[in-house]
Order: structure tokens, then sequence, then C-alpha cells
């Protein structure tokens, strides 16, 4: 198969039915289907998950298809996340992916879904030298690693309890700001003062991390106002608490990296995952990296959340390595890890 085949990549790990076609490592387009009706529950039902998944995959691949201009006698693989993530939601997208793929006549890649998120930055632009650290802070990882060689990745840290994201969600849910938290907490926090409450950063030894100690004083915190004064705090300072726990999030963050950066003396790191989307980890990232003299990339807006492009690019990645150990047959693995690329 050419480096520079068209690829439809299929998401549908959690609660996002994605589809996308990728050229060349370029995006053609990029669709997805939300689904709304698990914030009415604080989080995601799997059942609820893998039905509208059921409803939504075929509307969802026509329109990556008819946005690209691309017929599916084009595409040259179908590429699809095959784990970690919900078992109901994995498998539509799966057996989705391998019936067309067979009806064409073409190759099914099973993609690793935290894959997806390391070339995401990547995604329309130049592949980083090796090595380089890349931070993966999502819903349900909180991972840094150093790809040392093309493919080859080290697991440097990872969360002891709460993924990053997690926790962001689960004191949102304290503050009831709604599912998921992150993007509402980050709003508020625009107009907060990060120096309002200093909460407890944790750090641990080597590069791993621990948010529910963070998420667990806020709550402590919070009973220890009293029904009066919460209330008070909720109507005037909400921005401010928002801000103080959206700030002791990003300092662990930003000190294993830097810690990282300085240890392993890469000169580009990224930081992939929803998280990545947040306004003041983008801004303390890129200060971080002007001062220490490395190239930090983020993905762009759309990329930083569940997505298929960044499906359909980790298989041109792997394409264009030479590898094609990951064509046909994709086995379903809910579980699966990063540092198994394959
Ligand atoms: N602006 C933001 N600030 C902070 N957190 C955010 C922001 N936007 C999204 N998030 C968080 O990102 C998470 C979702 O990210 P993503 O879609 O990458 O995770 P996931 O796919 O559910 O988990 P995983 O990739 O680990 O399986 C949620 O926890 C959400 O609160
Ligand atoms: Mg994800």
């Amino acid at each position: 198969m050419p480096n520079d085949s068209v690829i439809l990549g299929i998401e549908s790990s959690c609660d996002d039915t994605a589809a996308a076609v990728i050229a060349n490592g370029k995006a053609l387009s990029s669709e997805m289907a939300s689904q709304r009706i698990h914030a009415r529950f604080g989080g995601v039902v799997p059942e609820l998950a893998s039905r509208a998944h059921q409803r939504r995959i075929v509307p969802v691949v026509r329109a990556a298809l008819r946005k690209a201009n691309v017929a599916p006698s084009d595409l040259a693989a179908v590429a699809v996340t095959r784990g970690p993530g919900l078992a109901g939601s994995l498998l539509v997208g799966l057996g989705f992916a391998r019936a067309y793929a067979f009806g064409l006549g073409i190759p099914a890649m099973g993609i690793n879904h935290l894959e997806g998120h390391v070339f995401s930055a990547c995604i329309g632009q130049e592949l980083p030298k090796s090595p380089w650290l890349c931070l993966i802070v999502s819903g349900g990882h909180t991972q840094l690693a150093l790809v040392e060689d093309g493919l080859t990745l080290r697991p440097l840290g990872t969360t002891r309890d709460d993924a990053a994201g997690e926790a962001f969600d689960k004191v949102a849910r304290l503050l009831d700001l709604g599912y998921p938290g992150g993007p509402a907490i980050d709003r508020l926090a625009a107009q907060g003062d990060p120096n309002f409450h200093a909460f407890p950063r944790a750090r641990l030894a080597g590069y791993d991390f621990s948010f529910s100690g963070l998420k667990t004083s806020v709550l402590y915190y919070l009973n220890g106002l009293g029904d009066e004064k919460r209330a008070a705090l909720m109507q005037r300072r909400l921005p401010d608490l928002c801000a103080a726990f959206q700030e002791a999030v990003v300092d662990m963050l930003i000190d294993a990296l830097e810690r990282a950066m300085t240890e392993t003396g890469v000169r580009e790191v990224h930081i992939v995952g929803g998280v990545s989307a947040n306004a003041r980890l983008r801004q303390r990232a890129k200060t971080l990296g002007e001062t220490c003299g490395v190239r930090i990339r983020m993905p762009q807006p759309a990329y930083c959340m569940d997505n298929a492009a960044m499906i359909a690019f980790a298989a041109h990645v792997r394409l264009a390595a030479g590898q094609t150990d990951a064509l046909d047959h994709p086995v379903m693995e809910p579980n699966l890890a990063l540092g198994t690329f394959a």
C-alpha cells in the first residue's frame, strides 16, 4: 500500500461517534456526533453509548466521505480504534470497520486509541525527530512517555489514581458544573484568581502523578465552609475556586514535564488529549518551551478530544514506517495500554 493512500478512520471508544478521511497525512474531513444524553447522568452510561453509536455510525461515515469528496472506492484502508475503551462502544466501530473494509476488499487496521492521541499534534504536519516527550492528559489517562525511535515508546510515568481529565470532571461535579467538567472549569477559571486558595500539589517519585488527593482537598474545603459560606462562595467566588484548583493541576503537569525535559534532553514535547485544550495549560506549556528552548506542540482544538482524524493519522504513521502488523482482523482490547503500539 502506498504511503499517500487515502485512509478512513473510525473512532467509537467512548461517547463520540467519529469518522475522518486522511490523505497523505492531511485531514480531508473529521466528523463527529457527540452524545448529549449522558450529561444528565454525570458520566457516560455504556449501554446508552453503544446504542447511540449504532444509530450514528453510518451517517457519520457518509458525512466524512462526502466532506472529503472521496468515494468508498478511493479508500486504501479503514483504520479503527480497537482499545482502550468501553467494550460495547468499541464493538460498534470495529464491527462496522471490518465489514466495510471486507466489502470494499481493503484492509482494516486496528489502532490503539492512545497511539492516536500521541500523534494528534502532528496531523497535517511533519513528525518530530526522536527522541521526543509526549504527555497524554485525557479523561481516562495521564501518562508521560518518551518516544525513542519512530513507534518505540517508553512509558516514564502514569497516574496512580485519577486521570487529569477525571479530576476536572469530579471537581466540576462537586461544583454542579455538569459533565464533562473540564471546559466549564477552564471557562470560569479564566476570570478567577489562581492564588485564591493553595490546594496541595502531589509530587511522587519519578514521573508518576496523583490527582485524587487534590479532588478530596476541594471536597474538604467546601464541606469545611458550612452551608451559608458555601452558598456565598458558589455565588461570588466560583471562578476563583476553579482557577485555584486548575492551577494545582497545571503545576503538577508542568513540574513533571520540566523535570523530564531536563533529564532526557529532548528538543520537542507534545501535550495531547482532552485536557490539552485547557487554556492555562497551553499558556504555561508555551512559556516553558520558550524558557527552555524546546519546541512544544499541542493539537489544534478539534484534535484534543477524541476524534477519528487521529486514528487515521496513526494508521498513516504506521504505514509510512513500513509497519503493517496492525492490518486486518483487528481484535477488540478494552484494556489496551500505552507502550504496546500494536
Ligand atoms: N478545556 C479543558 N480543560 C480541562 N479539561 C478538559 C478541557 N476540555 C476537555 N477536558 C477534559 O478532557 C477529558 C476528555 O478528553 P478525551 O476525549 O481525550 O478523553 P477520553 O477519550 O474520554 O479518555 P481516554 O482518551 O483516556 O480514553 C474530559 O475529562 C474533559 O473534562
Ligand atoms: Mg481519548
